[in-house]
């Protein structure tokens, strides 16, 4: 089965490419943010960004625990770079790596933000670069405040910035704070994902079943199961997605009766009458686990999600005769 394809993103991804276009006229920092509720495709929208802008530097940082030490979306920006040839001091730059050998901090907080803002300035150069902010409403208020610091400023990058809405963060008053002032600065974008409505689902379905047709009945049952998040989309996809669109829509698969072996067709009959494997196996002269593999066929075949679904198939199409009862 395919990835799911990312559908219903056209023009936001078109906007953040325009606003990559003004980085690179005026050599500003341009916020671009992206909100939405959890598993809305934020991620998804950023990193499809990014492959559509290609840039040549790309600084990236996110929060990595719950509770973020200072500057922390930096330190993960910082992680793993040759650091040596940063015009900045360098214990300052050892303390915002989070190096633990350096004991505490002997910078007052405006000179830390100072520090900061330098280093990412030196990182992003002579850019132009995308600096990706993840998860900004995790982040711990310093990298908020750095954040925000770099929001117009004189730093030829991309700020491509992703959030869950301020009520889920860490500190929802300065994530808010820092929200607003993102989306204030000159050029920026603000956008807000929402769900997927029917006619996307039914768009991601045809995609992934390329093969199967997907009624727009089956689409608006999947989309009131997943309630058109992108995520549980994905999930249920994954987890129940392999008997075909049908079987994600509840409904029974479209396989002809006459795939049906003999035997199988008995079991059904049994299922039909609600027995259990064991009953089953009684009643057919054989052992349970041949009834279960008779059973897992009979789903693989049908398409249908569980024993109640492949039941009702068989009742709807009147295939039980020869069934032992
Ligand atoms: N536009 C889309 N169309 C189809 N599938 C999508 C779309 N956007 C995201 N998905 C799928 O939904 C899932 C979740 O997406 P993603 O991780 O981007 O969400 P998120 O908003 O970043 O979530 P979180 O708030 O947890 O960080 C992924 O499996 C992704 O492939
Ligand atoms: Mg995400």
């Amino acid at each position: 089965m395919m990835p799911v394809p990312m559908v219903g993103r056209a023009a936001a991804l078109e906007e953040l490419r325009r606003a990559w276009t003004r980085v690179q006229h005026t050599g500003r920092a341009v916020p671009a943010v992206v909100t939405g509720l959890p598993g809305t495709g934020k991620t998804t929208l950023a990193a499809a960004a990014l492959q559509a802008i290609d840039p040549d530097r790309v600084v990236r940082g996110s929060a990595r625990l719950h509770t973020p030490a200072p500057y922390d979306w930096l330190a993960a920006a910082l992680a793993g770079r040759d650091v040596t040839g940063l015009p900045v001091p360098r214990d300052a730059l050892s303390w915002l790596a989070q190096d633990p050998d350096v004991p505490r901090e002997r910078y007052t907080p405006e000179a830390l933000l100072r520090i900061a803002v330098a280093t990412v300035r030196a990182l992003v150069d002579c850019g132009p670069a995308v600096l990706v902010v993840e998860d900004l409403h995790a982040l711990d208020p310093a990298s908020l405040t750095l954040i925000a610091e770099l929001a117009g400023a004189d730093v030829p990058a991309l700020l491509l910035v992703t959030s869950q809405p301020p009520d889920a963060a860490v500190s929802p008053l300065l994530t808010s704070r820092t929200l607003a002032r993102l989306s204030g600065a000159p050029g920026a974008v603000r956008q807000h994902l929402g769900s997927l409505d029917a006619e996307q689902v039914r768009q991601v379905l045809s995609q992934v079943y390329a093969d199967h047709e997907v009624t727009p009945r089956m689409a608006a049952s999947v989309w009131r199961r997943t309630g058109g998040n992108p995520y549980r989309l994905s999930e249920l996809i994954a987890v129940e997605g392999s008997g075909g669109p049908g079987a994600l829509a509840g409904e029974p698969g479209d396989a002809p009766a006459t795939d049906l072996t003999a035997r199988e067709r008995e079991v059904l009959g049994c299922l039909v009458e609600g027995m259990s494997n064991k009953q089953i196996a009684a009643a057919l002269g054989i052992s349970v686990r041949t009834v279960t593999v008779h059973v897992s066929n009979l789903l693989r075949k049908t398409g249908a999600p569980s024993r109640t679904a492949v039941a009702l198939w068989a009742v709807q199409r009147n295939i039980t005769e020869g069934a032992a009862s």
